[in-house]
C-alpha cells in the first residue's frame, strides 16, 4: 500500500494513502451499476440544464458539459468506454471522463449534487422504465390469455378443489381466474411507479443545498410527476424496491400456480393440453420424454424473486437516516428481479396462446368424476328436498356409482327413482355437462355468456390502462 495521497480519486483531497486494492474491489459497485449509465447522462444533462437556468453554470460550460456527455454516452454505446473499478461507480466512471474530454467545465458538473441524490435518481429512473417494459409484457400477456378463454367459453373441463374433481367448468373460465390474478399484479406495479415517480434531484449528501435549485425543473425534465419533499429521507429509503419486488413476488407466485397446472395438465396422466414442441426440452435418456422445462423453470424462479425480496426488506432494516453505503446492496437483487420478471413474463407471453386444448380428454375428464353431483342435488332441491337431505341421497348415488362403475348420467331412470322415487326424466338435461355450466348463470360463474361477458370486459380494462 502506497503511503502518498490518492490523487486518482474524485474524492482524494483529505486522503494521505491510497486505497487498499481489496476494500477498492469490496466497495465498487461499477461492475454492476454501469447498467444505469443511460439514466446517469440523462439525470446530468437534466442537473446542468438547470445549475444554468439559475445561474451557476455560464451558457458555455452548460454548452461543454453537453457536449461532453454526449461523446461519452456514444463510447458507452460503441464499447469503448473504459470502465474502472479505481473509479468505484458509474457516476464517478461517467463525471471522470466527461473531465477528462472537456476539462474544467467537467468539474462543475457536481455543484450542488451528492452521488447520494444522484444514485437515487438514476435508480428509480431505471426502475421506472424496467415498470414500463414490464407492464407492456403483462398486458400482453393477459391479452393472450384473455384471448385463448374466449376461443374456449364451452369448452369443458372438470373444476378442482383439493386437486379432485369437483363440478364442471369451461376452460376459458379457468383462464380468466388466471387473468384476474395477473390484473390485480398489474394494479400493484401501476401503484407502486405513482408512488415511486418523484424526484429526489436536489436533495444532495442529505441535507439539500446552498445553490439556488430549481428542484421542479429537473422533476419535469426527467418526467417525474414532483420533487420529493424531504432531503433526508429521498437519499434513504429504498422502499419503492421493496414495493416493486412485493409485487414481482406475487407476480411470480401467481405465474408458479399456473406453471403448476400446466405441468400438471400436459402430463400423461392428464393430458389436458399439448404445449409446441418449441417450448418443451426431451430427454437424453428417455426418448418418449417431452418435459415441460418452459413452466418448470419459472415454478422454480419464484426462489430468487423471494429470496431478493427478504434481501431488500434486511438491507433497509434498522438503517439510520440517511444515505448508507448499505443501500449500495439494493442493486444487484433488484437488477435480477427484473430481469427474472421480464424472462418469465416474456416466456408465458409466448407460451400461454400456444396451448392447445386437448378437449376430449378435459370432457372425459369431467364426465367420469361425478362432477354434476352438486347438480343432481339442487335437482333434488327444486323438487322440495332440504338442501341437506338432497346431499344425503345424492352421497348415497354417488357411493352405488362408484362400485358399479357407473357415473350418475349414465344411470337408467329407475335406477336414480330408487335413491329419490320424485326423480323425473328431465333430471337428464342437469346431469350433461353442458346443462351444469349453463346453468351458473350469474356474473362470475361459469355459464359460456358469462365467460364470454367477462372476456369483453378484461379486454375493456386493459386498453383503458
Ligand atoms: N455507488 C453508490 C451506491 O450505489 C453511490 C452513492 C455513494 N455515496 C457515497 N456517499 N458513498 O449507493
Amino acid at each position: 500500500m502506497s503511503n502518498k495521497q490518492d490523487t486518482s480519486k474524485l474524492w482524494g483531497g483529505r486522503f494521505s494513502e491510497a486505497t487498499d486494492s481489496f476494500v477498492q474491489r469490496f466497495t465498487a459497485s461499477v461492475t454492476f451499476d454501469q447498467r444505469m449509465a443511460g439514466e446517469d447522462i440523462a439525470g446530468s444533462r437534466a442537473h446542468a440544464d438547470m445549475l444554468c437556468a439559475v445561474g451557476v453554470l455560464s451558457a458555455q460550460e452548460l454548452a461543454e458539459i453537453q457536449g461532453g456527455l454526449s461523446q461519452v454516452e456514444q463510447e458507452i454505446s460503441d464499447g469503448t468506454f473504459q470502465w474502472s473499478i479505481e473509479l468505484e461507480d458509474v457516476h464517478m466512471n461517467i463525471e471522470a471522463r466527461l473531465t477528462e474530454l472537456i476539462g474544467v467545465s467537467g468539474k462543475k458538473l457536481h455543484t450542488g449534487r451528492s452521488r447520494n441524490d444522484q444514485v437515487a435518481t438514476d435508480i428509480r429512473l431505471y426502475l421506472r422504465g424496467a415498470i414500463d417494459s414490464i407492464a407492456s409484457e403483462l398486458t400482453r400477456l393477459q391479452k393472450g390469455t384473455i384471448g385463448l378463454a374466449a376461443e374456449n367459453t364451452d369448452t369443458i373441463m372438470p373444476g378442482f378443489t383439493h386437486l379432485q374433481t369437483a363440478q364442471p367448468v369451461s376452460f376459458g373460465h379457468h383462464l380468466l381466474a388466471w387473468n384476474e390474478m395477473l390484473e390485480r399484479d398489474h394494479g400493484r406495479l401501476l401503484d407502486c411507479r405513482r408512488r415511486m415517480n418523484q424526484s429526489p434531484l436536489g436533495a444532495a449528501a442529505l441535507a439539500g443545498t446552498t445553490y439556488p435549485i430549481d428542484r421542479a425543473q429537473t422533476a419535469a425534465a426527467l418526467g417525474f410527476d414532483k420533487p420529493t419533499e424531504n432531503s433526508l429521507d429521498s437519499v434513504s429509503d429504498r422502499d419503492f424496491a421493496i414495493e416493486f419486488c412485493s409485487f414481482a413476488s406475487l407476480l411470480m407466485t401467481h405465474l408458479s400456480r399456473m406453471s403448476e397446472e400446466l405441468v400438471l395438465w400436459t402430463s400423461a396422466q392428464f393430458n389436458f393440453i399439448e404445449l409446441p414442441d418449441r417450448f418443451c426440452t426431451g430427454s437424453s435418456i428417455m426418448p418418449q420424454k417431452k418435459n415441460p422445462d418452459v413452466p418448470e423453470l419459472v415454478r422454480g424462479k419464484v426462489g430468487r424473486v423471494n429470496g431478493h425480496l427478504i434481501c431488500l426488506l434486511t438491507l433497509m432494516k434498522s438503517q439510520p437516516l440517511a444515505y448508507n453505503k448499505d443501500n449500495q446492496e439494493d442493486k444487484e437483487p433488484l437488477f435480477d428481479t427484473i430481469d427474472t420478471v421480464l424472462d418469465c413474463l416474456r416466456a408465458f407471453g409466448d407460451m400461454i396462446p400456444a396451448i392447445r386444448p386437448r378437449k376430449e380428454a378435459m370432457r372425459e375428464a369431467a364426465r367420469s368424476g361425478f362432477s354434476t353431483a352438486t347438480d343432481l342435488a339442487d335437482y333434488l332441491v327444486g323438487l322440495g328436498l332440504p338442501f341437506r337431505d338432497a346431499h344425503e341421497v345424492v352421497g348415497k348415488a354417488v357411493a352405488h356409482g362408484v362400485d358399479v362403475g357407473l357415473d350418475l348420467a349414465d344411470m337408467e331412470l329407475a335406477t336414480l327413482q330408487g335413491f329419490c322415487p320424485d326423480i323425473g326424466e328431465d333430471v337428464f338435461d342437469v346431469l350433461t355437462l353442458e346443462g351444469s355450466i349453463a346453468a351458473r348463470d350469474h356474473l362470475g360463474g361459469t355459464a359460456p355468456a358469462q365467460v364470454s361477458a367477462a372476456a369483453q370486459r378484461a379486454l375493456a380494462l386493459l386498453d383503458l390502462r
